[in-house]
C-alpha cells in the first residue's frame, strides 16, 4: 500500500465511519443472524494473492458491519461495553500507525510519558497521592490478575514470585463478585478453592460480620488470610463495599486490600453523587477500566497501585538483551520491568484524548445521566405492580424481576426470564442482559453508553411489560 492509497483508501474508511456514528441510532442494536451463518461467512481458504484494498472494504461491508452489536446505539445497555468516543477511534488509528510498543522506552519514549501522565491522572482520580502508579491493561480481568498477584507476593513477603505459595491462602470477596476475580486466583496460583464468598447484605454490600467469620474459621485452621477484593461497583448492581471496614481489617491482618472498580470508576467523575466511592483511596490496589464507564473503546483497563515500586517488587526482572537502566530518578521507565505484560499496546493515547477532547467534567455529566437512567428503570418498576426492583441503583446498573399473574414454577420463571431477554435481542430495540440475584432471576440493563436517555428506560419497561405478559400466556 503506497502513500496514496493509504490517503485515499483512510480517507473512505474514516467518511465510512463517520457515517456509521451518524446512522448508529437507526440501527438494530443486535443482527438478526444465526451464528453458523456469520461463522460460514468467513470461511475462506488462507488468501494467498492479495486484493486491492476497496475489495477488502467491500468485503467489510458484507460480512462485517451488518451482523455487528451496535455498542453505540443508545439501546445497548448489556454487558458492559461502553459507547465509544469518536475521538478514541481516532486514537486507537494513530496509536495502530505509530506502533509505539509500550513494553519498553526505546519503543516509544513520547508514547511512555503519555501513559505513564494518563495513568496518574486516573490515580489522582482515585486519590491516590504521590508514589502510585500503575498500567494500563486489556481490561478489567487483567488488572484483577495484577492486584491479586501484588496482594500473593505481599502477603508472602515477596517470597511466592521466586518460591511459589506454599502456605494455603485466602482470598476475601463478596459473593456479587465479578467471575475474573475467580480466574485470577487460579491464575496467580493460589487455586479457586481459596477464594471464600462472602454473603451480602440487602444492599449487595459485603458483609463485614461474616467476612470476619471467615477470617477467624480460616486463622484457627491454619490457613493465611492474604488478601481482601472489594467491589466498588459490583456488576450486577453497582455495590460499594464498606471500603474503611475492609482497610481496618485488611491492616489488622496484613493482608493486601485490592479494590474491583473496573465497571464503578466512573463514578470518580460523578457531580451527582460524588462521595460514593468513599475510601476507595485506601486500597492497595485498584482496578479501573476506562474502556467501560469512561467511555473508551476496547481495549483500555488499569490497575493502579498506591506504592507503585509494588509493582517493580512483584515483577521486576531484567533481562540481558534489554540493557536500559531503571528505578533512578527521571528514568527510562520500562513497562516491561514495572508489570506484567511485555509487548503493549499504546492504550493511553485514546484515554489521553478523550480526557483532553471532553474533560472529566463533561463525561461524569453522561455518568450522572446513566445513573438517572438506571433510576428511572428502578422507579418505574417500582410503580408497577408486575415489576420488582432489587435496589436503588447507586450506579447504573439496575436490576427488574417480572412479577407473573399467576403461581409459576422457578423453572417457569427463569424460562420466561431468559426468552424474554431473547424476544427483546431479536426487537433490536436493546440489548439487556439477565441474572440471579437472591436465587431469581432479572432483567438487568447497565448503560455505559452517552446516547442512552431516560426515553429508552421507559420504552424498555414497556417492552418488558409487552414481551413478559405475552411470554407468560404462552407458558
Ligand atoms: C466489576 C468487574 N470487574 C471486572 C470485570 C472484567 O473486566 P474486562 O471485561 O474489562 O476484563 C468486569 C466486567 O464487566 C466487571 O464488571
Amino acid at each position: 500500500m503506497d502513500t496514496e492509497e493509504f490517503r485515499r483508501v483512510g480517507r473512505r474508511v474514516v467518511d465510512e465511519l463517520a457515517d456509521y456514528f451518524a446512522t448508529v441510532e437507526d440501527r438494530p442494536v443486535f443482527p438478526d443472524v444465526e451464528p453458523g451463518e456469520v461463522a460460514r461467512l468467513f470461511r475462506d481458504p488462507v488468501p494467498r494473492a492479495g486484493m486491492p484494498a476497496d475489495g477488502v472494504l467491500a468485503e467489510l461491508e458484507e460480512k462485517l458491519y451488518p451482523y455487528c452489536t451496535h455498542t453505540g446505539n443508545g439501546g445497548y445497555m448489556g454487558l458492559i461495553t461502553a459507547s465509544p468516543l469518536p475521538i478514541g477511534v481516532i486514537g486507537d488509528l494513530i496509536a495502530s500507525a505509530l506502533n509505539q510498543n509500550l513494553g519498553a522506552y526505546s519503543i516509544g519514549p513520547s508514547a511512555v510519558a503519555m501513559e505513564r501522565e494518563t495513568v496518574r491522572w486516573l490515580c489522582e482520580l482515585a486519590g491516590y497521592g504521590p508514589g502510585s502508579g500503575g498500567n494500563l491493561t486489556s481490561g478489567g480481568m487483567i488488572a484483577n490478575l495484577i492486584g491479586l498477584k501484588l496482594g500473593r507476593d505481599f502477603a508472602s513477603g515477596q517470597t511466592a514470585q521466586v518460591e511459589g505459595c506454599g502456605l494455603e491462602n485466602a482470598v476475601y470477596v463478596s459473593e456479587e463478585r465479578h467471575v475474573s476475580v475467580d480466574k485470577a486466583v487460579d491464575a496467580v496460583g493460589l487455586g479457586r478453592e481459596s477464594l471464600r464468598a462472602i454473603p451480602t447484605d440487602a444492599s449487595f454490600r459485603v458483609r463485614i460480620d461474616r467476612l470476619e467469620e471467615a477470617i477467624a474459621a480460616d486463622r484457627s485452621a491454619g490457613v493465611r488470610p492474604a488478601c481482601i477484593v472489594a467491589l466498588a461497583g459490583s456488576t450486577n448492581t453497582g455495590a460499594v463495599d464498606d471500603m474503611r471496614a475492609l482497610r481496618a481489617i485488611a491492616d489488622r491482618e496484613g493482608m493486601w486490600l485490592h479494590a474491583d472498580a473496573a465497571y464503578g470508576g466512573g463514578m470518580l467523575l460523578s457531580h451527582k453523587w460524588p462521595g460514593l466511592l468513599d475510601g476507595l483511596e485506601l486500597a492497595d490496589s485498584i482496578t479501573i477500566d476506562p474502556h467501560k464507564w469512561f467511555y473508551a473503546p476496547v481495549d483500555a483497563g488499569a490497575i493502579l497501585v498506591r506504592d507503585e515500586a509494588q509493582l517493580t517488587r512483584s515483577f521486576g526482572l531484567q533481562p540481558a538483551y534489554l540493557t536500559d537502566g531503571f528505578d533512578a530518578e527521571d528514568e527510562r521507565y520500562q513497562y516491561f520491568v514495572h508489570g506484567l505484560e511485555q509487548s503493549r499496546r499504546f492504550r493511553g493515547l485514546k484515554v489521553w484524548m478523550s480526557f483532553k477532547r471532553y474533560g472529566a467534567d463533561e463525561i461524569g455529566r453522561w455518568v450522572d445521566a446513566n445513573v438517572e437512567q438506571a433510576r428511572r428503570l428502578h422507579e418505574l418498576a417500582v410503580a408497577s405492580p408486575r415489576f420488582e426492583s432489587a435496589v436503588e441503583p447507586p450506579m447504573s446498573a439496575a436490576c427488574v424481576h417480572y412479577l407473573p399473574t399467576r403461581e409459576l414454577s422457578a423453572e417457569q420463571t427463569a424460562a420466561l426470564h431468559h426468552t424474554v431477554a431473547e424476544r427483546v435481542e431479536k426487537s433490536g430495540e436493546f440489548w439487556i442482559g439477565t441474572t440471579k440475584l437472591r436465587g431469581l432471576d432479572w432483567f438487568r440493563a447497565c448503560p455505559v453508553n452517552f446516547r442512552t436517555t431516560l426515553e429508552h428506560m421507559e420504552r424498555l419497561l414497556a417492552l418488558l411489560l409487552e414481551e413478559c405478559s405475552s411470554v407468560e400466556a404462552e407458558l
